[in-house]
């Protein structure tokens, strides 16, 4: 019987938004740790990541120490000339900020700091639900897996996510791009 997806989402999303500050706290100290002492965040140089939104792991300590090691860091942002993409764009300490349609900061528009998808080595991604094959639930819109569709390279594809948000098997969609690899507060797992 296919998984009802809906159901699914607001099942693992009441759980995520669940987790006390001091859960959020620890959650996001331990992936801080995690990621940075990770060979395949050492050898990227240019990493997409999120602004935690919903409960999701909050990677701001880790987004301070990879400033310090002068990492190109790159946000989703909405694209102004279609409302079903995401770009990614440069995130610096002085990047100026806006709220999107959802309430969640990203880059204020600026062109010529949008990065091809080329350019980009490895992505931690934010997810509702996974399993331990690297498929991956997202909040529904399907913008990831729009980006990510296609032939050109793709970056090395994290998903980033407590623990909580595990399930036995996900059902996967054609159009669903698996990730590489998930980590949570306790521990890194390579898929493939
Ligand atoms: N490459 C694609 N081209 C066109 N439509 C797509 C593509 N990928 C996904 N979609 C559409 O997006 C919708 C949502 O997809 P899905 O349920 O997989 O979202 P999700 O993975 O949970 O979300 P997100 O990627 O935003 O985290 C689907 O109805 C699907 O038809
Ligand atoms: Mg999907």
């Amino acid at each position: 019987m296919p998984q009802d997806r809906q159901a699914l989402r607001q099942h693992l999303r009441q759980q995520r938004r669940a987790l006390s500050p001091e859960q959020q706290r620890q959650a996001s100290q331990a992936l801080a740790h995690t990621l940075i002492n990770q060979s395949e965040i050492a050898q990227a140089k240019t990493i997409a990541l999120y602004l935690a939104n919903d409960g999701e792991p909050n990677l701001m300590p880790l987004i301070r120490l990879l400033w310090q090691q002068h990492k190109t860091l790159v946000l989703p942002v909405m694209d102004p000339s279609d409302p079903k993409q995401i770009l990614f764009q440069r995130f610096a300490p002085d990047t100026a900020m806006v709220n999107n349609r959802y309430g969640i900061a990203e880059p204020a528009w600026t062109e010529s700091e949008i990065l091809h998808r080329e350019q980009i080595e490895l992505m931690l991604m934010p997810l509702v639900g996974f399993d331990e094959q690297g498929n991956r639930l997202g909040m529904g819109a399907g913008y990831y897996d729009r980006y990510l569709a296609g032939e050109s390279p793709r970056p090395l594809l994290v998903g980033c996510a407590h623990e909580i948000q595990r399930l036995e098997r996900l059902d996967r969609e054609p159009w669903d791009i698996p990730l590489d690899a998930v980590v949570t507060p306790k521990r890194w797992l390579t898929v493939r």
